[in-house]
């Protein structure tokens, strides 16, 4: 088992990290969580796999009811909120009574926003399912809906009671989803946490409480400083100028885009003498031993885009480089001195 306690201004709350604990929910929902009656929104997916464990594990000691959504991005919609809430309040859930988001980070997001909302507010606790959940989602508060094509544009900052996290629920997942995880995983230890890099070398063929952690510490070293996500929190966004890019062009999955947009960013780092040329080598074998489908694509192909980017102010552009392991910065750069290198 392993626990960390993540603090901030406006409320402070552990994550427990423990094998099988899907098993052993309600000795650490008891300890937050006083009332009665709790509600588990979960997906179409998760349901027909752990709905029936949670159920068990928590109806000795609570009433428990759920909501089964459809699995996909498609839920993070106003239709989806709606449809939950309707169930929510046919259930008659009331103030001060617990959700608990049982998914991946759609139900996440969608959860935590609708325990930020209904009732202005009600307690939650995550059971992140998916690897990305388990180790980006579950700390920052970040929740939200997408709208109008734009994702997660209408949200809120809410913290949950607590998150439970049991990384045996990733032995499901599909193999895509796993390597879609380790993505962001493999970018926290880059900006953050060289040992976690040495956990990871070879490959992971099964998720650890050590690998989760080792992650998790990463996200919250940053969270904590920066928790309204004004400065450091950027530094999290290592691998996604050109990820974006990429995503959009080819339809990577989010993941598998950061791991490339990292090669990407570490190749301009070395070319502008801010990166250690090791890191390139070293990242590449890792992602390769990860299964990550690697395309070497030349960071200069995608400058122009991001030259011209009118969200860009003064004629400055940004990225996040890293200088070593566990040393990221900002890197400014003038748009001249850009179209120079194209
Ligand atoms: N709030 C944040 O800080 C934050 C951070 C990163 C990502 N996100 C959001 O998270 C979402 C992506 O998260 P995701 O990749 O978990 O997506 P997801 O919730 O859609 O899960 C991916 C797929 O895996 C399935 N699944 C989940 N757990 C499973 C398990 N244990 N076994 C088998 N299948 C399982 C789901 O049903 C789904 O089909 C995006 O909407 C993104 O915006 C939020
Ligand atoms: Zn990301």
């Amino acid at each position: 088992m392993k626990k960390l306690h993540i603090n901030l201004q406006d409320h402070s709350y552990d994550i427990i990290i423990k094998d099988n604990l899907i098993d052993e929910l309600a000795q650490y929902v008891k300890e937050v969580y006083k009332n009665k009656k709790i509600y588990v929104i979960t997906d179409s997916n998760v349901a027909p796999l752990y709905l029936t464990r949670v159920m068990k594990a928590l109806e000795n000691d609570y009433e428990v009811k759920s909501v089964v959504l459809p699995a996909g991005e498609e839920s993070k919609s106003f239709a989806v909120y709606q449809e939950a809430c309707e169930k929510l309040i046919d259930l008659n859930i009331r103030r001060n009574e617990l959700l608990l988001a049982l998914g991946g980070g759609v139900i996440g997001d969608l959860t935590g926003f609708i325990a930020a909302t209904i009732y202005r507010g009600v307690p939650y606790i995550g059971v992140p399912t998916s690897l990305l959940a388990q180790m980006d989602s579950s700390i920052g508060g970040k929740t939200g809906i997408d709208f109008y094509n734009r994702k997660n544009i209408i949200g809120a900052f809410k913290q949950p009671l607590r998150v439970l996290i049991d990384p045996r629920t990733c032995d499901t997942l599909a193999r895509d989803e796993f390597v879609n995880g380790m993505g962001e995983l493999i970018k926290h230890g880059a900006i953050g946490n060289p040992k976690l890099l040495t956990l990871v070398e070879n490959g992971v063929s099964k998720m650890t409480e050590e690998i989760v952690v080792e992650s998790l510490k990463v996200k919250q070293a940053v969270v904590e400083i920066d928790e309204f996500d004004q400065k450091e929190r950027m530094f999290l966004n290592f691998g996604h100028t050109f990820g974006h890019a990429i995503e959009l062009k080819y339809g990577w999955k989010h993941g598998q885009a950061v791991a490339n947009g990292m090669l990407m960013a570490l190749k301009f780092g070395i070319d502008m003498g801010e990166t250690n040329p090791k890191c390139y080598d070293v990242i590449y074998n890792i992602l390769k031993n990860c299964g990550f489908p690697i395309e070497e694509y030349n960071y200069k192909d995608y400058l122009p885009d991001m030259a011209y980017d009118k969200k860009n102010l003064a004629g400055v552009i940004r990225f996040i480089f890293i200088k070593d392991f566990g040393t990221p910065e900002l890197y400014e750069i003038e748009e001249t001195k850009i179209k120079d290198l194209m």
